[in-house]
């Protein structure tokens, strides 16, 4: 992919160039630690009991969840993914990070909201469950909201947004699959959804342009998270 264009991530995120060298380097590190899946959840009652901070990665079916997670730990094959939109069907939590006092995140791969090529009522089930989840859980310190580079924004995010809002959930847009677009179209995109996210109160002023296949953004997404993790 042609280079991208400078996005404001990096301007805003860190106040000098050590500064944001300091975080790189938190993030190659955290995300090169050990990763394993600890459990999928199917309703709120099954969720586990943790002391870490919890990362959730909330998006429209297919927008490329799964594979964030796969290109944050470098792993192909922890979360799966897949060409049909409904791949994910539980909330997947991964535990990232040593066992000791070291920093550690939890990582939550949802389910996709909007069209899933999976029986309706199913797909009703978990849309629920993911709602139900984002607006009242306490651990989640951060929502990666995944929006894809070609599409944009749409309505049921805007929805999921403001539902965000106003539950005063803090949550961060990723724009996914930019090895799709020409760097103009990618610079495009993002000054609307720079511009769109202005607007919400919830929502960080930084927004990733990522690509799960090329890895760009990705350093950039680690080193915004590892900030994130506990203690
Ligand atoms: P659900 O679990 O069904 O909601 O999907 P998801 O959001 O987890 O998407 P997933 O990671 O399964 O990816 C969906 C499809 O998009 C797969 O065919 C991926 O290979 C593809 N994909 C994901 N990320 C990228 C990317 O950065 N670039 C390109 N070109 N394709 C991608
Ligand atoms: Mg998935």
């Amino acid at each position: 992919m042609a280079d991208l264009p400078e996005t404001p991530a990096f301007g805003a995120a860190f106040s000098d160039e050590e500064e944001a060298a300091r975080a790189l380097e938190a993030g190659r590190w955290l995300f090169s630690q050990t990763c394993s899946f600890v459990m999928g959840c199917v309703s709120l009652d099954t969720l586990p009991d943790h002391d870490l901070s919890e990362i959730a990665f909330a998006g429209r079916s297919n927008v490329g969840k799964s594979s964030l997670v796969n290109a944050l730990t470098g792993r192909k094959t922890l979360a799966r993914t897949s060409n049909t939109p409904g791949r994910t069907q539980e909330l997947n939590y991964f535990r990232l990070g040593p066992e000791a006092q070291d920093p550690a995140l939890m990582m939550v791969d949802l389910p996709g909201y909007g069209f899933a090529e999976a029986p309706k009522d199913a797909v009703k089930r978990w849309t629920r469950l993911i709602m139900a989840y984002l607006r009242g859980r306490p651990a989640l310190r951060r929502v990666c909201l995944l929006i894809d580079s070609r599409h944009g924004i749409k309505e049921n995010d805007r929805d999921v947004m403001r539902m965000l809002d106003e539950a005063a959930v803090s949550y961060q847009i990723i724009l996914t699959k930019a090895d799709k677009l020409k760097p103009a179209e990618i610079a495009d995109v993002l000054a609307r959804v720079v511009a769109e996210t202005a607007k919400h109160v919830a929502a960080h002023p930084d927004v990733i342009v990522t690509s799960s296949q090329s890895g760009a953004g990705i350093d950039l997404l680690r080193a915004q998270l590892a900030a994130l993790a506990s203690p």
